[in-house]
C-alpha cells in the first residue's frame, strides 16, 4: 500500500473523537463498494460477506448501493441482521451445533435465511430445527473446487442426491450450489489468480450441469472473494459474488497490484509519549 492509500482524509473531522477509536472513512467504503458492483457481469450480484465488517450500518450502506442482499459466516451474524432488517442472509457454513441451528431458526423467523449442506446429517438437523421451530430455510449445497475446506465432490453421487433431497423437502427450498474458490485469496500474480479460477469456473460450470441435466435448476451459485473482482466478470459460474474485504480492505489484499481499493479503515490514536528514541501511542 503506498502512503496515500493509507492516509486519512481528514483528521479536522476527527478532532474531539476519544481514542483509542476505530474509523470507517464511509466516502471510501461507498467508493471501494461502486467500484465493486462495477466489476460484475450481466447476470451477478454482489452479496456482501458481513464478516469483513461485522457492521450492520455498512451493510446496509451496501444494500442502498447495489448489493441485493448479504452473507454471513456464523449464526449469531444472522439474528443479528435479521433483527436489523435485512431480510435475506445466506450464512456461508454447515450449521451442526444446536445453539447454533436455534439461532438460525430464530433468524430464519424474521427473515429469508439460507445455508449450506454437505451431508445428509445437515440436512436432517435442518429440517429437525425447522419443523420444530415452524419456519423454513433456503439450503445450498457447497462443492469442493480447489479450497480443500467443506463441500462434496462435483463428480460425487452426493451432490445430486443432497440436492434431489432437499427439492423434495416441504421446509427446505433448493437455492442453488455454494462453490466458494477461496484457495487464490492469498495469490498476489494477477495471471496465475485468473488461471486458478477459471479452472474452479469450469469446475462449478460443471456441477450446475449435472444438477440440470437430472431436472434440477440452481438459481444461485455463490461464491468468489475480493480477489476475484477483477477478472469476475470472466467467471460465468458464479450468479452471486461474495466479496467481503473490498469494503474497508486490508494490507494483504494492499500487496495485489490488480486490487485498487483504498482503506477505508483506520485506527485512531493519540501520541501519549515523544522522545528521539521512540513514539508511544494509546493503542494498547
Ligand atoms: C466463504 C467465504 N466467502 C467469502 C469470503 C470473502 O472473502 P474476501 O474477504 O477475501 O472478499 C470469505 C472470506 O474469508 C469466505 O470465507
Amino acid at each position: 500500500m503506498t502512503e496515500t492509500r493509507r492516509a486519512l482524509p481528514s483528521l479536522d473531522l476527527l478532532a474531539g473523537v476519544p481514542t483509542p477509536a476505530l474509523v470507517v472513512d464511509v466516502d471510501r467504503a461507498r467508493q471501494n463498494h461502486r467500484r465493486a458492483v462495477a466489476c460484475l457481469a450481466p447476470g451477478q450480484v454482489l452479496r456482501p460477506h458481513f464478516k469483513a465488517h461485522k457492521c450492520t450500518a455498512l451493510a446496509h450502506l451496501q444494500l442502498a448501493h447495489g448489493a441485493t442482499t448479504v452473507c454471513c459466516q456464523t449464526t449469531w451474524e444472522a439474528v443479528v441482521l435479521a433483527r436489523q432488517g435485512v431480510s435475506d442472509i445466506m450464512v456461508t457454513n454447515q450449521v451442526v451445533d444446536p445453539a447454533a441451528l436455534a439461532e438460525l431458526a430464530a433468524a430464519a423467523g424474521i427473515a429469508s435465511v439460507s445455508a449450506l449442506v454437505d451431508a445428509p446429517v445437515h440436512l436432517a438437523l435442518l429440517e429437525a430445527i425447522a419443523r420444530r421451530a415452524g419456519v423454513s430455510f433456503g439450503v445450498l449445497v457447497e462443492i469442493e473446487v480447489g479450497m480443500n475446506r467443506c463441500g462434496v465432490g462435483v463428480e460425487s453421487d452426493a451432490l445430486v442426491e443432497l440436492a434431489t433431497a432437499i427439492a423434495a423437502s416441504d421446509v427446505l427450498r433448493f437455492d442453488g450450489l455454494q462453490s466458494y474458490n477461496g484457495q487464490v485469496t492469498g495469490v498476489i500474480d494477477p495471471v496465475a489468480r485468473r488461471e486458478a479460477s477459471i479452472v474452479s469456473n469450469e469446475l462449478t460450470r460443471r456441477a450446475v450441469e449435472r444438477l440440470r441435466v437430472v431436472g434440477i435448476d440452481v438459481p444461485i451459485v455463490a461464491g468468489c472473494a475480493t480477489a476475484h473482482l477483477p477478472f469476475v466478470d470472466e467467471l460465468d459460474a458464479w450468479t452471486d459474488i461474495q466479496a467481503g474485504s473490498y469494503l474497508l480492505m486490508d494490507t494483504t489484499y494492499g500487496a495485489f497490484p490488480d486490487l485498487d481499493y483504498p482503506g477505508a479503515l483506520f485506527c485512531l490514536a493519540t501520541v501519549i509519549h515523544r522522545s528521539p528514541e521512540r513514539i508511544v501511542l494509546d493503542v494498547g
